[in-house]
């Protein structure tokens, strides 16, 4: 195991780079590389990866890709324990808050202290997205973006069909809108039947049924009184009813490919990450006119998201130049730009203009704020942004046994309660 504080140890770093000077002098300059772990691979998550490779190969990087297909990351966090068992971790890792603090916690990670120093990560960064990358007070990964994912994504041709003109903004209304939908033939709900993509749409029905304290009592407190409440309940309702909403084709189906029918026209909305924003932006679609993005009923809470890289240990110093270079550019206020406007995010460092962000990104932006100032700002448990992996593993299950029978609500809730029980023992 390597001590998370050793990495850039000021003389450690010196004695490498003096040993390394005197043996050869090729290997001082040795070329940054790094190998990427990531599972960006639809349109938009590609050409956002891309500009990043790009970004790096031109600052003198080799860039080695490593994408494990997979929308919301399991398959790549499965690949990624396995090579790091195996004695062979990639340099750099497209990971989540609570991940990155698990591998720290194992001793996995570099500490990436004297880039932020020298970056002044602590001041470009909001506090908020600070903590979330730092283990015992040192930095040990870089955050990207700032995503949501309480939006809907809906076709506005499609909606008008059933003489509406905007997303509805309540539940009820929802359904309501859904029904009409669905006597013309037009599939209400575009979703794919995965685990995380059904935790999405749950996190949104508590987020709006609830509310953002209910949100926090329920979800990332797991407080046996609001998981055992009428509220909680109502929300398991509120699941059954949004199924009958969905077409029969859904089971496995792919994030992006739930969108695409949004797009075609085969559906009229999907609740997903605005990271379905990076597919109708790469597909040439216009904001406001092709598609429309509006925030589910969220009762003025936001559900956030922040991609980060985080470096594992390595030997080599063209590695670590690789970790310290691919750290300091995803922070560079250019880039930050460029990455997020094809992402679908906003950037996670503060003061970068938003002049060339669009009215999807501009909302999110005023929205992340007003949260802020009202204790809406809260993680997404459906893309691993909020709790320990165990503890999110055991809502995501208990949401899909649901979503994926005839369970009753009241079912669900004693299931959610008891896994959670046993979980945290
Ligand atoms: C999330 C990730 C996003 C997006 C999404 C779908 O976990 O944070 O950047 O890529 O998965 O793959």
């Amino acid at each position: 195991m390597y001590s998370l504080k050793s990495r850039f140890n000021t003389k450690t770093l010196g004695a490498i780079l003096c040993a390394t000077a005197l043996v050869t002098p090729a290997l001082a300059q040795a070329e940054p590389t790094v190998e990427v772990l990531h599972y960006w691979t639809s349109g938009g998550e590609a050409k956002a990866a891309v500009a990043l490779k790009n970004d790096f190969e031109a600052h003198g990087g080799k860039w080695i890709d490593s994408p494990v297909a997979g929308g919301g990351g399991s398959a790549a966090m499965t690949v990624l324990r396995s090579r790091v068992l195996s004695g062979d971790a990639p340099t750099a890792v497209q990971l989540k808050s609570p991940a990155i603090m698990e591998w720290a916690e194992q001793g996995a990670l570099a500490n990436l202290d004297d880039v932020a120093q020298k970056e002044k990560w602590d001041e470009i960064l909001p506090k908020r997205l600070s903590t979330l990358m730092k283990y015992d007070g040192h930095y040990v990964a870089v955050p990207v973006n700032i995503h949501r994912t309480d939006m809907i994504w809906a076709n506005p041709e499609v909606l008008a069909k059933a003489g509406a003109s905007e997303v509805p903004s309540n539940w009820e209304d929802f359904n309501k809108l859904a029904e009409k939908l669905q006597a013309q033939g037009i599939v209400p709900l575009a979703l794919g039947g995965q685990p995380w993509q059904e935790t999405i749409l749950f996190e949104n029905v508590v987020l709006g049924i609830g509310g953002t304290g209910f949100y926090q009592k329920a979800l990332i407190e797991q407080d046996e009184d609001a998981l055992k409440s009428d509220t909680m309940k109502k929300v398991f309702d509120e699941m059954r009813i949004l199924r009958g909403f969905v077409d029969n084709d859904f089971s496995g189906r792919d994030w992006n490919l739930a969108t695409a029918m949004v797009m075609n026209g085969k559906a009229a909305m999907q609740v997903m990450g605005d990271w379905a924003k990076g597919e109708f932006m790469a597909a040439g679609k216009v904001p406001g006119k092709d598609f429309l993005c509006t925030a589910t009923p969220s009762n003025h809470g936001y559900l956030f998201n922040t991609d980060s890289f985080a470096m594992f240990h390595v030997e080599g110093a063209d590695k670590v130049e690789g970790q310290n270079l691919l750290a300091s550019l995803i922070l560079g206020q250019k880039f930050q730009e460029t990455f997020n406007l094809l992402k679908g995010s906003i950037p996670a460092r503060l003061g970068v203009p938003m002049d060339k962000f669009d009215e999807c990104a501009l909302q999110s932006e005023k929205d992340m704020k007003a949260s802020q100032a009202s204790d809406g700002f809260l993680p997404s448990v459906g893309v691993d942004m909020a709790l320990p992996g165990n503890l999110t593993g055991t809502i995501v299950d208990t949401v899909t046994a649901h979503f994926n029978s005839e369970m009753s609500s009241q079912d669900a809730v004693d299931k959610l309660v008891q896994s959670l029980e046993l979980a945290k023992e």
